[in-house]
């Protein structure tokens, strides 16, 4: 089997990636771990910014996003029992959509199948090689059977802990990373949000979220240790627990209740490798940079790597010009970092760290309110939050 660009994984980069080329003339073929089930119901991402709207929006691929996607145009920060809204379209002209994750990975999929698109689900025992020759080669299993797929290009897409940065020798990529002593416990419930932006709140026991994906689903998240078990928190304390952190004038303020149906714990990490990519492997999204949640960036640096990576693969086949395809790293970094940056002072800002001091915890007040005061520090957040 042939095909120019061989792409390892089936989230929003590599399907974003395989619809983008297919515009561009260029074919592809994406191999994927999960079924097709699976990633169509993973719960992950909400937070679409303004860039990767309009991403998805020119490449033929926004008519349900914009239909149900939800465009926000502010947030509340909400800490010492206040809350202050951030205006951010007033204040930059953009606004960010609240769509799940997993809308944008069904709407790809089914237009790259509608366009006779190849995606293989379920393969396993993928293994990347000849990576630094003209024709690399990709070997995995798939129905029981062995395949060899032979590529120009081979596009790493498999997320953090995928094959494809681990197929680099050892002692050509840099690790840049740091790790965070908790992690959010995520709910999603039936139940109509209380409000219409979200609210990122430091209470003293920790971070807060609230935000959602529909009139009728909240989707809120709490700070919690690193190991824990989804068993410590049963519905009822998961409730208490964000009234508690949500007080408003001192008194605790209970979003609106409802059946919860997803709960999930997710650590918090900040990791980029570099270079991005390694002979003819080029990486993207999670698979080479993963930042905590915080910002909600993680999807929509993705979107930017893929986007770079078709425009430099498009001008490459169109007149054999290089110069994108080299300069691919240095292109996406600078957004990566940038990300990188907004994601550690977020999370810093609204997070109590363990063994911090009440000292520490009146610095993040003053911060916090320095953010809100100040109409330079509320547009520097939201230029980072709209992208
Ligand atoms: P992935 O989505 O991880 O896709 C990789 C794919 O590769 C998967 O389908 C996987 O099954 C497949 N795969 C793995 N290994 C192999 C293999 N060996 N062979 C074949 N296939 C393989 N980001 C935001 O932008 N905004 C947010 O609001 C936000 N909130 C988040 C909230 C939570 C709780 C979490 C967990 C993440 C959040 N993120 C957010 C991050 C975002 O979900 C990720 O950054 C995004 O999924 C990255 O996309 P990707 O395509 O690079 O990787
Ligand atoms: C959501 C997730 C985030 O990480 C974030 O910063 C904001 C919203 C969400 O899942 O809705």
């Amino acid at each position: 089997m042939y095909t120019q660009v061989a792409i390892v994984g089936a989230g929003p980069a590599g399907l974003l990636l395989s619809h983008l080329l297919h515009l561009h003339g260029i074919s592809s073929v994406v191999l994927e771990a999960r079924t097709r089930g699976y990633i169509e119901q993973r719960i992950r991402a909400g937070v679409l910014e303004q860039n990767t709207v309009d991403i998805l929006r020119d490449a033929g691929v926004g008519s349900r996003l914009d239909a149900e996607g939800l465009p926000h145009e502010g947030i509340e920060l909400r800490f010492g029992g206040e809350g202050h809204r951030v205006p951010m379209t007033e204040l930059t002209g953009r606004a960010i959509t609240v769509y799940g994750q997993q809308e944008v990975v069904k709407d790809l999929v089914a237009r790259r199948l509608a366009d006779g698109g190849d995606i293989r689900f379920e393969v396993s025992d993928v293994r990347l090689d000849g990576l630094t020759s003209d024709r690399p080669v990709v070997r995995f299993h798939h129905g029981g059977a062995a395949n060899e797929l032979t590529c120009d290009v081979i596009a790493g897409c498999d997320g953090f802990h995928g094959t494809s940065r681990p197929s680099v020798p050892p002692g050509q990529l840099t690790v840049y990373e740091r790790d965070y002593p908790f992690s959010w416990l995520g709910i999603l419930a039936e139940a109509t949000p209380a409000v219409h932006e979200l609210i990122y709140c430091l209470h003293e026991n920790g971070f807060a979220l609230y935000s959602m994906r529909s009139e009728r689903v909240s989707r809120l998240y709490l700070q919690v240790p690193p190991d824990t078990d989804t068993a410590e928190w049963p519905d009822e304390r998961i409730w208490d627990e964000l009234a508690t952190r949500f007080q408003l004038g001192g008194s605790p303020w209970p979003p609106n209740r409802g059946p919860i149906f997803d709960k999930g714990v997710t650590p918090m990490r900040s990791f980029v490798t570099e270079p991005m990519q390694y002979g003819r492997l080029l990486l993207a999204g999670d698979a080479v940079h993963i930042v905590p949640p915080t910002g909600a960036k993680g999807m929509n640096l993705a979107v930017n790597d893929v986007w770079l990576m078709a425009r430099a693969l498009d001008a490459w086949y169109t007149t054999g010009d290089e110069t994108l395809l080299t300069s691919y790293t240095r292109d996406a970094l600078r957004r990566v970092w940038q990300a990188q940056h907004f994601s550690w002072w977020m999370t810093s800002m609204l997070h109590r760290f363990p063994g911090d001091d009440p000292y520490q915890y009146r610095l993040q007040i003053a911060q916090l309110h320095n953010v809100v005061d100040s109409p330079a520090y509320a547009t520097a957040l939201s230029e980072n939050y709209v992208g």
